[in-house]
């Protein structure tokens, strides 16, 4: 089994082009995007921006103490696996690379959360890797087209 890396490059490879169109305003560090690559076969990219939420937006559980202004978080704005490549621990290990950096942005500047829109098709593969939803709505999710905005506070994932 070859090792799987994971990396942010620069410049992006060619077949990020496209994504970076999408993303990127090019200098304006907008977004970033971290690829899982194996024997420079590009398998997943996890794509991240810089975020801020309030207060309410935190399960009460999380909200005592924290003060009632925007806080800083980190939005998982893409997160895929090739098809061919999916089922083999390549996203849960993009995902631990975000929580990582995460924390990292936590230590130099501030990160209370991560927060993600999920496809209903992951909602349940970001539930198992500690997110939770912002707003419980009642049997919806299966008639739910659009994403749900789910939350995973930064004080209970681990460091590594
Ligand atoms: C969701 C996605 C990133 C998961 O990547 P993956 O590499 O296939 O997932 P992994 O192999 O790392 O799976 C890790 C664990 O999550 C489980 N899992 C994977 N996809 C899941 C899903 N959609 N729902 C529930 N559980 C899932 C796996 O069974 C595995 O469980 P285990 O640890 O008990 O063995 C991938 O399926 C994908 O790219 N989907 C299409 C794009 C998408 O939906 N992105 C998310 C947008 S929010």
């Amino acid at each position: 089994m070859y090792a799987l890396a994971i990396a942010s490059p620069t410049p992006a490879p060619s077949t990020l082009h496209d994504l970076d169109a999408s993303f990127q305003i090019r200098g304006w560090h907008v977004t970033r995007t971290y690829v899982a690559i194996r024997q420079s076969e590009i398998l997943g990219f996890a794509t991240m921006s810089a975020t801020s939420i309030t207060m309410k937006d935190l399960p009460k559980t999380i909200r005592k103490r924290l003060p009632n202004y925007p806080l800083p978080a980190l939005r998982l704005a893409r997160l895929a696996v090739a098809a061919s490549s999916q089922g083999q621990g390549i996203g849960k290990q993009l995902l631990k690379a975000v929580f990582r950096i995460a924390h990292e942005v936590a230590d130099r500047t501030g990160c209370v959360a991560l927060v993600v829109d999920a496809k209903p098709a992951a909602v349940d593969f970001n539930q198992r890797n500690g997110f939770e939803a912002f707003e419980i709505i009642s049997g919806a999710l299966g008639a739910r087209p659009t994403p749900l905005p789910m939350i995973l506070p930064l004080g209970s994932t681990p460091r590594e």
